[in-house]
């Protein structure tokens, strides 16, 4: 019988021996909270399907700010919900409305010491849902939403957004923000894209967060889960139009897509790990089937080793005071 010489074990044998030879980590520096402030609440609103997460007050989004300076986290990306929608998503261009608003008051409130990132998008400000403006037939108006996009860019750098973050997956969106927000002034905002979106049922509890009004799917401008290299396209294509940074959605069931993106991106890769994920983490922990804590630790940094800069992801914070405690 012989025995092995090469053993790998030996360098897993103390929690110290570990610590030293792991490949990747998580700092609250590359986590991202995203949070949603929804106009016209008294108090914060739980999300059923979200357990732990909230519908912001203006008052408590700022608290929720100043407590991820606290922690040290990289950035917070803001969603707004309106009170009322209509076909075009003007509330969103509005610098009076509900997420326009949050921006300038979570600026105020915390300056520079945290990156302030907006989502870009229509979905949460259109009576029927969709990312864009429908044209005569019903359909997504690809071209008359670009020119809404870039004035609703320049809405949210005029706010006070350090960093704007077009989300709707229409053709060109990163070169029309771009123009528009370099003919305003704003040559210096970056922009973060949702470069490969996948069209993915788990958005499902977002969709309860944001009060969605959408029936039907986004397929026709949201990416096919079955496709891989045309998220590489799609990463080209924002990189020429000006991207600064890059973003892979959703991120658990789409490693290989990030793995892939991550390896021939020359500029920062974000994940984002959304709402049906955590759903299904906290849904499995709350009846006692995994361990919550390793389970959310162990999802956050498999992300990081397929290798995203930043994850955006609803345990932002909670995870940050884990990390603090050094635990
Ligand atoms: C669209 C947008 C969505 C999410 C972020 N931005 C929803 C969608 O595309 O349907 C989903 C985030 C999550 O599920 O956590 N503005």
């Amino acid at each position: 019988m012989s025995f092995p010489t090469h053993r790998p074990r030996r360098l897993r044998t103390t929690a110290a021996m570990r610590r030293l030879v792991a490949e990747v980590d998580l700092a609250p520096r590359h986590l991202i909270l995203p949070a949603f402030i929804r106009e016209g609440l008294a108090e914060p609103r739980p999300i059923d399907s979200m357990p732990g997460v909230v519908q912001h007050t203006a008052d408590s989004l700022k608290r929720a700010a100043v407590e991820a300076v606290e922690l040290g986290l990289g950035g917070l990306m803001l969603f707004g919900v309106p009170a009322t929608r209509d076909a075009t998503g003007s509330a969103g261009l509005d610098p009076e409305g509900v997420l326009n608003q949050a921006i300038a008051d979570v600026r105020a409130e915390v300056g520079d010491e945290i990156v302030i990132m907006s989502d870009l998008c229509l979905d949460e400000f259109t009576d029927h849902g969709h990312c864009g403006v429908l044209d005569a037939d019903g359909r997504v108006d690809n071209d008359a939403t670009l020119e809404i996009y870039g004035k609703m860019g320049v809405a949210q750098a005029r706010a006070g957004a350090h960093m704007v973050a077009p989300s709707g997956m229409m053709d060109g969106q990163v070169a029309v923000i771009r123009q528009a927000l370099d003919a305003a002034g704003f040559e210096d905002t970056p922009v973060l894209a949702y470069a490969a979106k996948y069209a993915s049922a788990f958005y499902g509890p977002f969709r309860e967060a944001v009060d969605s009004q959408l029936s039907g799917d986004r397929r026709t401008y949201q990416m096919d889960a079955s496709n891989r290299r045309e998220a590489i396209h799609e990463v080209e294509l924002d990189l020429e139009e000006g991207a600064d940074l890059i973003m892979v959605k959703p991120a658990m069931s789409y490693l290989d897509i990030l793995a892939d993106v991550a390896a021939m991106s020359p500029v920062p890769v974000s994940a984002y790990q959304i709402s049906g994920e955590y759903a299904m983490i906290e849904a499995a922990a709350g009846n006692g089937w995994i361990d919550r804590r390793s389970a959310i630790t162990e999802s956050v940094l498999s992300i990081r080793r397929a290798g995203a800069d930043t994850v955006l992801t609803y345990w932002a914070a909670e995870l940050a005071g884990w990390l603090k405690e050094g635990k």
